[in-house]
């Protein structure tokens, strides 16, 4: 069975090491290794992971006691940002990503009109999960400009 609940900070180890093990898998082969080893510097550092549990919203997903997978949102200019969802290799394509954002769209305060979300081109594994989740072209989104390498996708709510 797979739960959801809210990180802690007691968590910070173990979440930290959910985006350390997926993301090497996961990008291999579409960015450079330069790519992963700087985003796993800046963004998955023990501040960032903790930064995200305490001024935004993290979920952990558990099944059989160990945390398998996460989501973390957070808000930029007014807009909800999904940053992160990871799922362990190993525990991929068992409804834990469904779990995770449904999970991730009730902890929204009630109002929230879109979640944004920025996903790596050529990430076809993960786009096609999104728009399978109703994720498509955005309305709008923050200023930010997202490089070459990540494109914007949004869901109304
Ligand atoms: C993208 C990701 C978050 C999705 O999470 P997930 O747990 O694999 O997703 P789910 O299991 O909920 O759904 C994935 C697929 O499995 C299918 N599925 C769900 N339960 C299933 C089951 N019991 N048996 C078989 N297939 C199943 C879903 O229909 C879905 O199909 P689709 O890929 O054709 O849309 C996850 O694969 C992941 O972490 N990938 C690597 C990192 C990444 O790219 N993250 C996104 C960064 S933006």
């Amino acid at each position: 069975m797979i739960s959801v609940r809210r990180a802690v900070v007691d968590d910070v180890a173990v979440v930290r090491e959910i985006g350390l093990t997926t993301w090497p898998v996961a990008y291999a082969g579409l960015v450079s290794a330069e790519f992963i080893s700087d985003g796993l510097a800046q963004w998955w550092s023990p501040a960032a992971v903790e930064r995200g549990i305490t001024q935004g919203i993290t979920l952990v997903a558990v099944v059989d006691e160990h945390l398998v997978g996460m989501v973390g949102l957070g808000q930029e200019a007014g807009f909800w940002v999904m940053w992160k969802l990871y799922v362990l290799p190993g525990y991929q394509r068992l409804g834990v990503g469904k779990a995770l954002l449904d999970g991730a769209i009730e902890a929204l305060p009630v109002g929230t009109e879109q979640l944004l979300l920025d996903v790596l081109v050529g990430n076809e594994q993960a786009i096609r999960f999104y728009r399978k989740n109703g994720f498509g072209e955005p309305r709008s989104t923050p200023d930010r400009d997202l490089g070459d390498e990540l494109i914007w996708m949004a869901r109304e709510l």
